[in-house]
């Protein structure tokens, strides 16, 4: 073969999903006052369960199927698996329009839930509810069910705090806590004692390379040093249920490898749900990836699963002489390939699910 230049890459599944980043708001922001959490009733002051830890009642699983709205791919689970995460169509409304629209998706312990979509997905809101950020409609009542809570319950919620780790998309911290106390403060508040508290926070900060940085106010820290600090609060605690909205922003591509592998490690007996809008990333990490488009999932299943229901197979580029060689040497080596492009500077590309002709 002539000047030959062979590249050889298996395909993601489906379409690549831009990586923009949202844009910043400016200028006054009207927040309603039901993004300050679930509401609970006016008479709560008045509630036994604002003074006591109540625990509700385990919810039992809707039997209202007509909520569902089935994704165009999905892969059964095996019924062994008991889910902790049950979500059955799921609708969050903002005035007139409808931003998560019928989602379902389960998740069981150990497992790594990768939300993957555009921007305006639906992705955010989705864990907003879930963490009980934000209220869901009041017809998705037992539409989200997380260790047996189900989070249209106001009091249930509350139980479910002490399970749940959040890194949302923006970092929230304070501007006049260190780095360490942030991490020991969030382990206190998920039931910790402080000397464990302490402990935990500096096993974290070693693990996240932040120890240098424990002892520094969180506004002195990098973007990606930021990030790692909301993950680790996160993971503080004895958390069940973690939630991490696009843990990796802003991260450099050492730091984020170094976090999947973390975040592999960390997921036994727990369940992680997070959000990405990169293929690699829900690949490297998703047990189970959940495709999401116009507040809606479109596709549900494992990464070899999603990879056989939307993969174009493999993508080859060359160089060859000209467009007619191209053709006539890619004909012999995989005759079911078919042509994306051939550019003037004759380099080829053809898609094959053929791998054998291929290699
Ligand atoms: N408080 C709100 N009021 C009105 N619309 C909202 C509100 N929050 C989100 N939306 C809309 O809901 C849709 C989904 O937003 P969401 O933040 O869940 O998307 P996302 O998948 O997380 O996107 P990104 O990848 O950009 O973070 C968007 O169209 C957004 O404009
Ligand atoms: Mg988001």
């Amino acid at each position: 073969m002539p000047n030959a230049m062979l590249i050889l890459q298996e395909d993601s599944a489906g379409p690549a999903i831009a990586a923009r980043e949202p844009e910043p708001r400016r200028g006054v922001v009207l927040i309603p006052w039901s993004e300050f959490g679930t509401p609970r009733p006016w008479y709560f002051p008045l509630l036994p369960s604002t003074y006591l830890q109540v625990q509700p009642a385990k919810v039992q699983d809707s039997d209202d199927e007509s909520e569902e709205d089935p994704p165009c791919a999905y892969e059964e689970r095996s019924k062994r698996e008991e889910p902790v995460v049950v979500v059955r169509g799921l609708r969050k409304t903002f005035g007139e329009f409808r931003a998560v629209d019928g989602v379902s998706f389960e998740m069981v312990e150990g497992e790594v839930f990768c939300l993957l979509g555009h921007n305006g997905a639906g992705k955010t809101t989705t864990i907003n509810v879930l963490s009980g950020l934000l209220p869901p409609d009041p017809a998705s009542h037992k539409a989200a069910v997380v260790y047996g809570k189900d989070v249209a319950d106001p009091e249930a919620i509350h139980a479910l705090r002490q399970k749940l780790g959040v890194c949302p998309q923006h970092d929230v911290l304070f501007p006049h806590l260190t780095v360490r106390e942030h991490v020991a403060f969030f382990g206190q508040l998920k039931g910790r004692d402080s000397s464990s508290a302490e402990r935990d926070a500096d096993a974290l900060l070693e693990v996240f390379r932040l120890s240098d940085r424990s002892h520094h106010l969180g506004s002195e820290l990098s973007g990606g040093q930021k990030r790692k600090l909301s993950v680790s609060i996160a993971l503080s605690g004895s958390s069940k249920f973690i939630v991490l909205d696009e843990p990796t922003a802003g991260m450099d591509p050492v730091a984020r490898r170094e976090l999947w592998t973390l975040l592999r490690a960390v997921r036994l007996k727990r369940a992680l749900l997070l959000t990405t809008h990169h293929m690699d990333e829900a690949e490297a990490l998703g047990d189970r990836v959940a495709i999401m488009a116009s507040g809606k999932v479109r596709a549900d299943g494992s990464v070899p699963f999603l990879k056989r229901a939307f993969g174009k197979g493999y993508a080859i580029s060359f160089e060859a002489r000209d467009a007619q060689q191209a053709r006539s040497l890619m004909a012999a080596a995989a005759p079911s390939a078919a042509v994306e492009d051939i550019a003037d500077a004759s380099v080829a590309g053809f898609h094959t699910k053929d791998r054998k002709s291929v290699v």
